[in-house]
């Protein structure tokens, strides 16, 4: 079972008088949010909420206006000729808001948001809100869609700029097929509200600790021009980066070769084989706070590489392969108390009991289960399905995800294991 994110004082507390703008776009999960509205109201914030036209089209102003019990804002300009209407509404509405939640977001509006264009209200309230003040979207769309080039381009950009994307689920979709794109349920969307007022800053328990990441695949080389190596990405070890550097950590990354851009505020260091990556990691064994091995590395090298190019003869050719260091094994016999061990354990066959003895022997505090099938998870692909393993047995099936919301599940339940180590703040 999937275990609650925030503790029950801080879900009662945190909303308590704050003010939220909720941006609605045309998407049909429109119709889910005055529901949003209400939870929202519910637990205390005062909330107003900002229409585009697509979104009318999918839900009444008249119920947003109710359950809200605030007019809808839509156009940017009031009707001409209206007496004592506030023209600089757009201003005084993002310096109101202490936070805006998008939802559900189209792809339009992500583009218009990423552009900086400014022809409604939610798209003025999104330029208009002060900075540091948490910003939620959460889009929702067809799956194609979604993961198109331009789409994934805007939010990028959106992320880049600080607002937090919240990756839309998996399951039933408008068009009748099954895929990503569905927008989070609404208490889901308050679940991420709490946290992003709660955690926003310096309250994250991974906030100025030291992250080491260990990504993608190792080469190791038979000769001159010719390696072993696997399918890896590094996806999934980058995505962690980018969002432990969001929550303020301090995140080295230790990469095999991969095709990624450095994510926003961490130091990466480019290693080529198992034992350069093992040399590098080692130099942060003692000083880390969390040690995370996402790189698949390789467990074999050829023991004595040529070096030139090997030429082809009439003969059989044997190569001889010696163990590589276990890198994540390694950091896990030593690390002192406080420090946090963390990896993968990617299996092919049914390999939870698998997973368990990797957590058990490389005494790691969580190990990551992730079925590999090409199509869904694993290397290379965009998704992942994973299940957590903590050390106490505690055990949570998380659903097919993009990596980037993996990556953010896999930390929040390694920001409740936190306290438990002593390394919250
Ligand atoms: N790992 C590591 N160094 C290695 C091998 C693995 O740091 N030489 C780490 C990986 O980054 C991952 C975890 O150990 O977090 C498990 O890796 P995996 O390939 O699933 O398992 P192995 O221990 O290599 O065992 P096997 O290949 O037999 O499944």
């Amino acid at each position: 079972m999937d275990k609650p994110i925030c503790n029950k004082s801080l879900e009662d507390n945190v909303l308590i008088g704050k003010n939220i703008i909720v941006g609605i776009c045309g998407g049909i999960a429109a119709y889910k949010t005055p529901h949003l509205v209400r939870l929202l109201k519910k637990r205390g914030a005062n909330v107003r909420v900002a229409l585009t036209e697509g979104g009318a089209r999918f839900v009444s102003e008249l119920a947003l206006a109710t359950v809200s019990q605030e007019p809808v804002y839509r156009t940017m300009f009031p009707p001409a000729n209206t007496a004592g209407t506030d023209y600089t509404r757009h201003i005084s509405l993002g310096e109101w808001a202490d936070a805006l939640i998008i939802a559900p977001a189209t792809a339009n509006t992500l583009a218009k948001l990423s552009a900086g264009l400014c022809d409604d209200m939610l798209s003025a309230f999104f330029i208009t809100l002060r900075p540091g003040k948490p910003v939620l979207i959460f889009p929702a769309m067809d799956g194609q869609m979604f993961l198109s080039p331009s789409v994934q381009r805007n939010m990028a950009t959106l992320a880049a700029q600080g607002c937090t994307i919240i990756s839309p689920e998996s399951g039933e979709l408008a068009s009748g097929q099954c895929g990503l794109g569905r927008m989070p349920e609404p208490d889901a969307i308050v679940n991420s509200l709490e946290k992003a007022l709660h955690y926003g800053g310096k309250s994250s328990p991974l906030y100025d600790k030291s992250v080491v990441i260990t990504a993608g695949p190792t080469r190791e080389k038979i000769d001159g021009v010719r390696f072993i190596s696997n399918y890896s990405s590094g996806k999934m070890g980058f995505a962690i980066a980018r969002d432990a550097a969001k929550r303020g950590a301090r995140v080295t990354l230790i990469t095999g070769p991969v095709n990624l851009e450095t994510p926003f505020g961490v130091s990466r260091i480019d290693v080529e084989s198992a034992a350069e990556m093992h040399e590098a990691s080692r130099k942060f064994f003692t000083s880390c706070d969390l040690f995370i091995g996402a790189a698949a590395v390789s467990d074999y090298r050829p023991a004595s590489p040529y070096e030139g190019k090997l030429k082809k003869n009439d003969r059989e050719l044997q190569l001889t392969l010696v163990q590589n260091p276990d890198i994540l094994a390694e950091f896990g016999m030593q690390k002192a108390s406080g420090q946090l061990a963390i990896g993968f354990a990617l299996e092919t066959q049914t390999g939870l009991d698998k997973a368990r003895e990797k957590l058990a022997t490389k005494n790691l505090d969580l190990i990551a289960f992730n079925f590999f099938d090409r199509l869904t998870s694993g290397f290379e692909v965009d998704t992942n399905i994973l299940t957590l393993i903590e050390r106490d047995g505690v055990t949570t099936e998380l659903p097919q995800l993009t990596k980037d919301a993996a990556a953010a599940r896999l930390l929040d339940a390694i920001e409740q294991l936190c306290p438990k180590t002593g390394i919250n703040p």
